[in-house]
């Protein structure tokens, strides 16, 4: 943080992506590790800088796919809560021109900090602002058809109550970028808040992180199909305490009909962590686990189809591996997290916690080489899943990944 001349004593200069710009200091609103950075003047999280790389990666990646179609038309952003602006500027700086940046927030403190953002940075186009609750905002452009390309998404807790003004106002083969961080809600820990807020009956598993993805993208796609559209995941990304998915919306009943078959329950047995996927004929659906006899929770209806699609996710990383830290300062960890991505794509649905199956086992957690071979060996598939370092995905099942853990532990311990 530099200095802030002739400005209010809290605000000072950070810096992020090769900007500058000025921001409240967010140390003051953290309290001993427990951000209280919702009540900063205006809204800056460090943290964050993740959220927005990634998103000035899949907005290029995007960008390459929206080209191929509108050639030189303008490629045109809403970002629809600004806060500092900073995600709004650096995307000015990074995306190819022709292009165009609104940046709105209904707190008018931010548009004064994005104005001067904006002056403190010689951009190489101009950003339009508005200063409005970002629902009768998209609305308004959605009533002068005036639609943008893609619409940014990223407000404190669910993003529920603007997803239908964003499906308005996005152009066909348009992009949504949506965070959501009410990750207690669509992880199970509040089901009466999940029902309320997404309709959904939310499931605590041993995978909750990848239940709370597939719900918000149940949720969006359900609020498309009103319209006859419909959601294509391009990338789909639980993050520490957060979710962003960037979903391409589609146009027509065929594309419709597709999203309804990937719309369905997920069955888990508490007991044995066995877990299956289940169309929405609900009549279809086992009530006791097929693996150990024990009563099944459900989750749903939700998403149960692919997170992610293969040639968006391999277009980003190519987008990651062409910048320097320099704009993309988690650089690393987003090269690593989309190789994981692009594996796990391919995988089923839910992923195994290697810790918490062998402390049930009560055995010693071996390394992911060894569990990957021995997977192998026995002609399944392995992959990592970018959700939890110590989990995998993998199609054997939880009997044959537990006995192949006790397995490992045995030669283990006969060598030493
Ligand atoms: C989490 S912050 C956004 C952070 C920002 N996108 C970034 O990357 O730093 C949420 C912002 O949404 C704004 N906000 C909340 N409700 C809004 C609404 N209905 N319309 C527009 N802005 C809103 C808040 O003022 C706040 O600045």
């Amino acid at each position: 943080m530099g200095s802030n001349k002739g400005l209010d004593s809290n605000i000072s200069i950070a810096e992020e992506g090769g900007l500058r710009f000025y921001s409240y200091s967010s140390d003051e609103y953290s309290n001993g590790g427990k951000a209280l950075l919702k009540s900063m003047p205006v809204f800056y999280n460090p943290v964050q800088e993740i959220n927005r790389s990634i998103t000035l990666i899949a907005y290029r990646a995007f960008q390459t796919l929206w080209k191929l179609v509108n050639e030189e038309k303008t490629l045109k952003i809403l970002d629809t809560m600004a806060a500092s602006g900073i995600r709004s500027l650096r995307l000015a700086n990074y995306l190819e021109k022709p292009l165009s940046i609104t940046a709105n927030d209904i707190n008018p403190l931010a548009i004064g900090l994005i104005k001067k953002n904006i002056e403190l940075n010689n951009l190489p186009i101009k950003i339009q602002i508005e200063n409005q609750d970002c629902i009768p905002l998209m609305a308004h452009y959605t009533a002068k058809r005036d639609l943008f390309s893609i619409i940014d998404i990223d407000p404190f807790g669910t993003p529920n109550i603007f997803i239908q003004s964003a499906i308005r106002a996005v152009e066909k083969k348009g992009l949504l970028g949506v965070t959501a961080t009410d990750t207690p809600v669509l992880f199970g820990v509040r089901p009466d808040a999940c029902l309320r807020k997404y309709n959904v009956s939310s499931l605590r598993s041993t995978f909750s992180k990848e239940v709370g993805l597939r719900i918000l993208l149940y949720y969006i796609a359900k609020s498309t199909h009103p319209w006859m559209k419909a959601i294509k995941p391009l990338l789909s990304l639980s993050f520490d305490h957060y979710i962003r998915v960037f979903v391409q919306i589609e146009k027509g009943k065929e594309a419709v009909q597709l999203n309804l078959k990937n719309i369905g329950y997920i069955v888990w047995c508490s007991n044995c962590d066995w877990r299956e996927k289940f169309s929405l004929n609900i009549l279809e659906i086992p009530k006791k686990c097929p693996n150990c006899g024990c009563s099944l929770k459900f989750g749903g209806p939700l998403w149960i189809g692919d997170l992610h699609d293969e040639s968006f996710v391999l277009n980003c990383i190519n987008q990651a591996e062409a910048n320097s830290k320099d704009i993309i300062p988690s650089k690393s960890r987003i090269e690593r997290t989309l190789k994981i991505v692009r594996e796990e794509n391919q995988l089923p649905l839910g992923y195994y916690d290697i810790h918490k199956i062998c402390d049930i086992l009560q055995v010693s957690v071996p390394s992911m080489k060894t569990i990957e071979e021995k997977i192998i060996s026995k002609g399944f598939q392995f992959s990592r899943t970018h959700i939890e370092p110590h989990a995998i995905k993998s199609d054997i099942s939880i009997h044959g990944l537990k006995a192949i853990l006790k397995e490992i532990s045995l030669v283990n311990n006969s060598s030493t």
